[in-house]
């Protein structure tokens, strides 16, 4: 090799050496994609310092163009495995970055969420459908808004019945009624489904009077309708005991006292065994140990005839119960007017 291209090859190979030092050090300070992608066209690009150098080498002889190529080439591939390094790291940080900032740590409690439930009223109506369904009872709902018939004449009081007035009615315009009563379904009842019927009317009612702790203007009630050959008072004594004692989850022993609705006959009370004292007389029960609770009776023959129903091959037993009383009892609630008082607090007690 002549010694001017031996000193000029020297002197390429030792500014590629600068340029290489200069490289990795760029490379190792490069903190983004995009910096790495301005280096890679500072330093191998068209107007790079590299493609400046290498313009020399076409004076250099063949010697010192394989010396100062394959340098060259070292120097590129160096670079490019120092930038995919780079470019390696800032990817690692970026995802620890991730990891830190936007983990979820699973073992922490989770928020607790209020979800809503339904109204303690609805969840023990569904209860009580349920009891009778399985003792072969068919749920009837009613229409909130009926017939002056349907709600008294039906039911054995003609106009000007003085058992009407028992009855504080919300009368509309055109006369009709907001049922004060779930009983007037009994006539479509007896009237629409073959015999034998047993059916059970849940469905809320209204009253036009003051409300205290034990009266609500609109409440619900389950009325219950029972027709067959032969049944007697003893069927319906069992009937009722059956679903108490599933329904206050205790055995209950049930009495029936005579009293007047013009729709039975006999009519009359039942009355639980109270079972916060056990029968032995608490405040709630009054101190008689017994807690008056619905009206029954044998269906009279006037409502069986009405309903199309011939009572003298047939009887029945009817009983309507107001439910919030019962939730009241189950749960030991003393003021009827919680239920639609809107209070969340006392709702979310169930
Ligand atoms: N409908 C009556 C009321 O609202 C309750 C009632 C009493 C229903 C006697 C009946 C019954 O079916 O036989 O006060």
């Amino acid at each position: 090799m002549a010694k001017d291209s031996k000193s000029a090859t020297d002197k390429i190979l030792s500014s590629l050496d600068t340029l290489a030092e200069s490289l990795k050090q760029s490379a190792l300070k490069a903190k983004s994609q995009k910096e790495i992608e301005q280096l890679r066209v500072k330093f191998t690009g068209r107007k790079s310092k590299l493609v400046t150098i290498l313009r020399k080498i076409k004076d250099l002889d063949p010697e010192g163009k394989k010396l100062v190529g394959s340098r060259a080439n070292q120097l590129k591939n160096n670079f490019e495995e120092q930038l995919a390094a780079a470019q390696q790291d800032i990817l690692e940080k970026s995802l620890s970055d991730i990891a830190r900032t936007e983990a979820v740590d699973i073992t922490l409690p989770g928020k607790k969420r209020q979800l809503g439930h339904l109204h303690p009223v609805t969840s023990m109506l569904h209860f009580a459908e349920d009891i009778f369904m399985r003792m072969g009872f068919e749920v009837v709902y009613p229409n909130e808004v009926d017939t002056d018939f349907n709600n008294f004449e039906a039911l054995n009081m003609p106009e000007n019945h003085p058992a009407r007035d028992s009855w504080d009615t919300f009368w509309l315009e055109d006369g009709q009624i907001a049922i004060t009563h779930t009983s007037a379904m009994q006539n479509r009842v007896l009237r629409s489904h073959p015999l034998p019927i047993r059916a059970i009317v849940p469905g809320r009612c209204f009253r036009n009077e003051a409300t205290d702790a034990r009266h609500e203007h609109t409440f619900f009630q389950i009325e219950g309708i029972y027709v067959d050959k032969g049944i007697t008072i003893g069927d319906m004594l069992g009937t009722l005991k059956a679903f108490f004692t599933e329904f206050f989850e205790r055995e209950t022993e049930v009495k029936f006292t005579p009293d007047f609705f013009p729709f039975v006959e006999p009519g009359g009370m039942i009355s639980l065994s109270c079972f916060i004292c056990g029968g032995k007389g608490c405040a709630v029960c009054k101190k008689t140990g017994w807690l008056e609770i619905l009206g029954c009776g044998m269906i009279h023959p006037n409502v069986l005839k009405m309903g199309g129903i011939d009572p003298d091959t047939y009887t029945g037993f009817a009983w309507g119960f107001g439910l919030e009383r019962l939730i009241m009892l189950k749960f030991g609630i003393e003021d009827v007017r919680r239920f639609y008082s809107g209070n969340l607090k006392f709702i979310r007690q169930f």
